[in-house]
């Protein structure tokens, strides 16, 4: 299993540490839960969450990168370092009663850990590990939307809708990014970013040439995925760079002939007709089942011109909100469906609450990851 000491090495080239001290650096760490205790290593670091989760215990997590509290628990014994003061989840936790993050919480020795929780042990197969990356490929798509590839060291397999952390020396921090394609033992993985007001690893990648450049890349995370075995028809519901993990749905509904039996219905929400990207592939994936596949795109600031009908018939358009159209397109066709939200924050708010209230799906058919 790829670690996160063997990544340092082969990403920094450092002189190779004999073994014996990089033993000695691993720190033990239990964690007691609802559903008993666990236990497995941390190298020096790493942080709690990605030591648990590459061992195969299924800790609580949404975004694993600070902001959405998920990961809370509790310092019983021992010590943890908190890597980032400012972590917008840290309003979820009690520092003053040893609360962490452990998605920003470095172990200063071993520790025992309370996670309020009912936890299990996860088949290691499918847990996450360290990669090293290279950024190849870099698209612009809108005036601030560029698309890359990242090829990675060890070939991942990962569901459709589920993301990876990306670092990179000069930003501090990871940063979420769902994949884009969808493919078995993959070993390029590709995203796209929209570019954010003080975004820093947006800024990295706008402002720079990283084309070659060296990332760090952990994953797949993420419960929000595709499963095939539902057998349940589909409603995607995206907001600019959200659509990202709903091309990989749609993806792997259409290599898996999946749309022969099933309806998938996709709204994807932009701006105007310039901020639309992916709008090509998408009209592919309909052409391919044309009876079972609709898209429609929401443009919520300008009207729907004839041109835009004209270049893409097999898209539909609508004008106003991409949650607000989605009401209207699917009432009465809510039978059978599992739901994936993911965009900004306010349109996943819009989007959960009618949902909930008027399509009246239950929890477990609605799937969305907070990273915002
Ligand atoms: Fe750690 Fe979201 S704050 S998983």
């Amino acid at each position: 299993m790829p670690t996160k000491d063997s990544f340092r090495a082969a990403s920094q080239k450092q002189e190779p540490e004999p073994s014996s001290v990089t033993k000695l650096s691993n720190m033990k760490i239990k964690v007691q839960t609802k559903s008993g205790e666990f236990s497995f290593e941390c190298e020096e670091g790493e942080n709690l969450l990605y030591a648990g989760l590459r061992h195969g215990v299924a800790l609580p997590y949404e975004c694993a990168t600070g902001t959405c509290g998920t990961c809370r628990a509790r310092v019983m014994d021992g010590d943890a370092k908190l890597d980032w003061a400012e972590a917008p989840g840290l309003s979820y936790v009690k520092q003053e009663k040893n609360e962490v993050l452990m998605c920003r919480a470095t172990p200063l020795g071993d520790c025992t850990l309370r996670v309020p929780a009912k936890i299990e042990k996860t088949d290691a197969v499918m847990a996450p590990v360290y990669s090293d990356g290279i950024v190849r490929n870099i698209r612009k798509l809108t005036h601030d939307v560029i698309s890359f590839d990242v090829s990675i060291s060890n070939p991942m397999t990962f569901d459709a809708g589920q993301f990876v952390v990306l670092e990179t020396d000069g930003v501090v921090g990871g940063r979420a990014y769902s994949m884009v394609n969808f493919e078995p033992a993959t070993e390029s993985l590709s995203f796209v970013v929209k570019r954010k007001p003080e975004g820093k690893f947006s800024d990295w990648l706008f402002d720079n040439d990283v084309d070659g450049k060296k990332l760090r890349v952990y994953g797949p995370l993420g419960r929000a995925t595709f499963r095939p075995e539902d057998a349940k028809n589909i409603l995607c519901i995206a907001g600019g760079s959200g659509i990202a993990g709903m091309m990989a749905i749609v993806a792997h509904g259409c290599r898996d002939s999946y749309f022969t039996d099933h309806k998938g219905h996709v709204f994807f929400g932009v701006r105007t007709a310039a901020d639309m990207f992916f709008v090509d592939e998408l009209a592919a994936y309909v052409e391919q089942f044309p009876e079972n596949l609709e898209v429609t795109v929401a443009l919520s600031d300008e009207k729907i011109s004839d041109e835009l009908r004209a270049r893409y018939p097999r898209i539909g358009f609508g004008h106003g909100l991409v949650h607000t159209l989605t009401s209207e397109k699917m009432a009465g066709r809510y039978d059978d469906i599992v739901a994936f939200v993911a965009g900004p924050p306010p349109m996943v708010d819009g989007a959960l609450r009618m949902l909930v209230l008027e399509a009246r799906l239950p929890g477990t058919d609605i799937r969305y990851d907070k990273f915002s």
